[in-house]
């Protein structure tokens, strides 16, 4: 808190790092309309609600926190946080992610235009996480051309093949 709150005493944002201009469209505080659906053949389809912060600090990283409710109770459900980070003046990216089930991963892809598409590179995970465990992740995440920026996220499991997870658009606030 008290070094951020010396970031912000500046009363200005930090300039965004020329390295991560390619992703620039992700930047801001966002608001799933409509709720998202989570699919997998093992559960009942369900829908959640979710609150996704993605910022910077001027370093050439993204930071951003996704955080999940359940649409009735508005109970916290899953939650991650990490870092988004593109190899200099290429447009590979690196995302870097810890999630409050026990899972800490890091996805690599491409950004092209207003579109990234990543794939996990590696997966950890506590030794008492809940089975079955996740053996492969990836995600496209996209700004279309209403402004609302879309994310779907699909898994491979040690008993499912991969199939999609979660699809979710998110409105800007
Ligand atoms: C279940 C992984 C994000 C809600 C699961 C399962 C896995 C998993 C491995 C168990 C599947 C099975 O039993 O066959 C992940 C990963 C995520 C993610 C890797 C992020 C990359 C989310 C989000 C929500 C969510 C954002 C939103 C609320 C659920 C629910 C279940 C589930 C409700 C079923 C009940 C349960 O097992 O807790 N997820 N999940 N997940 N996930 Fe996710």
């Amino acid at each position: 808190p008290y070094l951020n709150s010396l970031l912000s005493q500046d009363c200005e944002t930090p300039q965004l790092n020329p390295v991560m201009e390619p992703l620039s469209w992700m930047l801001g505080t966002w608001l799933s309309d409509p709720p998202g659906d989570g699919t997998f053949p093992t559960m009942k389809p369900f829908q959640y609600l979710e609150e996704v912060h993605i910022s910077h600090v001027g370093q050439p990283m993204l930071n951003f926190s996704f955080n999940a409710f359940h649409p009735d109770t508005r109970k916290p459900m899953h939650r991650e946080c990490g870092f988004i980070r593109l190899k200099p003046d290429t447009n590979k990216v690196a995302f870097i992610s810890a999630q409050n089930t026990g899972l800490v991963e890091v996805e690599e892809g491409e950004v092209n235009g207003q579109e990234l598409s990543i794939a996990s590179h590696s997966i950890a995970r506590m030794s008492f996480a809940k089975k079955p465990h996740v053996e492969q992740i990836t995600r496209k995440f996209r700004l279309n051309s209403d402004g609302k920026l879309e994310q779907t996220v699909s898994m491979a499991t040690t008993t499912q093949p991969m199939t999609q997870h979660l699809h979710i658009t998110y409105k800007k606030v």
